[in-house]
């Protein structure tokens, strides 16, 4: 056969390959709303810049039929390209094909990828759609979860791993997503759950759909196994890239440097937080009033709200932000805040991200529904994650930090780099009015105006404790800052905390309270 003959035949043959699972599965899954393996991958990345690999694996079942089965590409498309001239490498299960069911050949091109994205150190991207386990192949398939879940697990903290939940993601296969750092879901599109509507029904005889079992809105708003919520594949595809901006390439470089910008000025540090300690703002405004260009990326933003987490740039760095928010609870710490912000912690901490840690919160949540959840184990994660971190770390005190809260929040006593308070920051114990009603309860009850001296009595532990100088005067508090002042203290820290080093005990790895 001459070349040209032989170059033809490969055209032939990738043209095959290129059908996926033909016609009417394609017509089936646009019928969904969804795009094809192939298109989704072409949207994400820069133009032009996708190679494919393994296109003409093919599996190797032979039961039930299989040995008469042509599964092209066996399901799943891997390659490498690049996302704003970042290099990544990717794969997208082709649900058309055997809906996207995993067999051990599939989960070898999966892992065929997941091996080169550690050895080049870059970030790797999966697109599930997939029906789970092909359950024809039995244990072969299930040793190819194995294979998969093993190498999320060394391969976490070392290179960022993004999974896109684009269809269902039954059973087993959920723990990919749940091993890797983001999980990114789209509204009636995403399906993850560990036994399906089916099974639900057979073992508890209870009727559900797949949507309010583990759709987009449940894993964003309910479970919190979802970082990024979108309307549509393309939006989908954009919170994608956006993060791939913030995050260095992997656990040994920093994050791309932007060119710095200010915050825009309508957002007005010194008018955001008001006086009265029980009024409530907006502290995504505080963060925005100091990133460059009012840009704050936000994670996880329909779970856990009573906290904020995300990332914006200062001066073109990234930076991560950990925020209490005092719309939600009051900005209490509790099971879901807790899980949330030390996650995000550690991850700032693997990937050289210096961490902001804005403050204003009246403790831990009390009640015996989070004692009950574990508030124990679970706010434990906080000072875990806090302390271990050797990233830049600093703290503003924006307003309350009382009790747990004041030491959780990345206070000195964690080893944060600088701690700065407003001049409104209340730094006690407790809130005036329980600490009061403690140590001066026999006053209180022997007054002739017992009302009258709780007001007293209020007033004057604020006087002596609710300030920022009681812990300002022992150094807790590095300064006392106006808010106006706030970027620039932040910048200066920031740059200062360029090549900072500390040593930490030698350890095979510590024991956090998961
Ligand atoms: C083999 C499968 C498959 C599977 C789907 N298909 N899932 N083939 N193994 N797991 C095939 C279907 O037979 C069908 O083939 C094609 O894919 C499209 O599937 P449909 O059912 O027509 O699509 P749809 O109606 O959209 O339903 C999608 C679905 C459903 C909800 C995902 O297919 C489903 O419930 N599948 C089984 C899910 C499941 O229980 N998986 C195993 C989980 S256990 P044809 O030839 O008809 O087009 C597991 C253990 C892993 O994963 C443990 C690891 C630790």
């Amino acid at each position: 056969m001459s070349l040209k003959r032989k170059i033809q035949d490969l055209q032939k043959r990738k043209e095959q390959v290129l059908k996926g699972g033909g016609e009417r599965a394609i017509e089936k899954q646009k019928a969904m709303g969804k795009m094809t393996a192939r298109d989704r991958i072409i949207e994400l990345l820069d133009e032009d810049s996708f190679q494919e690999y393994d296109l003409f694996v093919e599996h190797e079942a032979r039961d039930f039929d299989m040995d008469k089965k042509v599964l092209h590409g066996d399901g799943v498309i891997i390659g490498t390209g690049r996302i704003y001239g970042a290099p990544i490498c990717i794969y997208a299960q082709d649900f058309t094909v055997a809906g996207g069911s995993l067999g051990l050949m599939h989960a070898r091109k999966i892992t065929k990828i997941m091996d080169h994205s550690m050895k080049m150190r870059i970030p790797l991207i999966g697109i599930n759609d997939s029906g789970g386990a092909r359950v024809q192949e039995g244990v072969n398939s299930l040793a190819g979860y194995g294979e998969i879940f093993f190498r999320n697990t060394l391969a976490s903290g070392v290179i960022p791993q993004l999974s896109v939940i684009l269809g269902p993601c039954a059973g087993g296969a959920v723990y990919s997503p749940a091993l890797t750092d983001f999980v990114f879901v789209v509204e009636k599109i995403s399906k993850m759950f560990i036994t399906g509507p089916e099974v639900i029904k057979t073992v508890l005889g209870e009727e559900i759909s797949m949507e309010d079992l583990g759709g987009a809105r449940v894993h964003s708003e309910i479970t919190g196994n979802a970082h990024f919520y979108a309307e549509s594949e393309a939006e989908c595809f954009n919170q994608v890239k956006k993060l791939i901006t913030y995050i260095p390439w992997n656990n040994t470089n920093k994050a791309k440097q932007f060119p710095p910008k200010n915050p825009k000025p309508e957002y007005k540090i010194s008018s955001i937080v008001p006086g009265d300690p029980k009024q409530p703002y907006d502290v995504k405004d505080v963060i925005k009033s100091i990133t460059d260009d009012s840009d704050f990326f936000e994670i996880q933003k329909l779970w856990a709200a009573n906290i904020v987490i995300g990332f914006g740039r200062m001066d073109g760095e990234t930076v991560g932000f950990v925020a209490n928010q005092p719309l939600v609870l009051a900005g209490v710490l509790d099971v879901d805040s807790s899980d949330k912000s030390a996650r995000f912690i550690r991850y700032c901490n693997a990937f050289n991200i210096p961490i902001v840690t804005l403050v204003d919160l009246p403790g831990y949540l009390p009640g015996i529904d989070q004692e009950h959840a574990g508030v124990i184990r679970h706010g434990a994660k906080v000072l875990y994650a806090y302390s271990e971190a050797t990233v830049p770390k600093i703290t503003v005190i924006l307003r309350k930090a009382y009790g747990g809260g004041y030491i959780a929040m990345n206070s000195r006593h964690l080893r944060a780099d600088f701690v700065f308070a407003w001049p409104g920051a209340e730094i006690a114990v407790m809130g005036p009015e329980g600490a009061a009603n403690i140590i001066f309860r026999r006053e209180i009850a022997a007054a002739e105006d017992p009302e009258e001296m709780r007001k007293q009595k209020i007033a004057e532990y604020k006087e002596k404790f609710s300030n920022p100088y009681v812990a300002a005067a022992k150094g807790y508090v590095d300064s006392v800052i106006e808010p106006a002042e706030t970027r620039k203290f932040l910048l200066h820290a920031i740059q200062l905390s360029a090549n900072k080093t500390v040593s930490m005990p030698q350890k095979k790895h510590g024991i956090p309270p998961f």
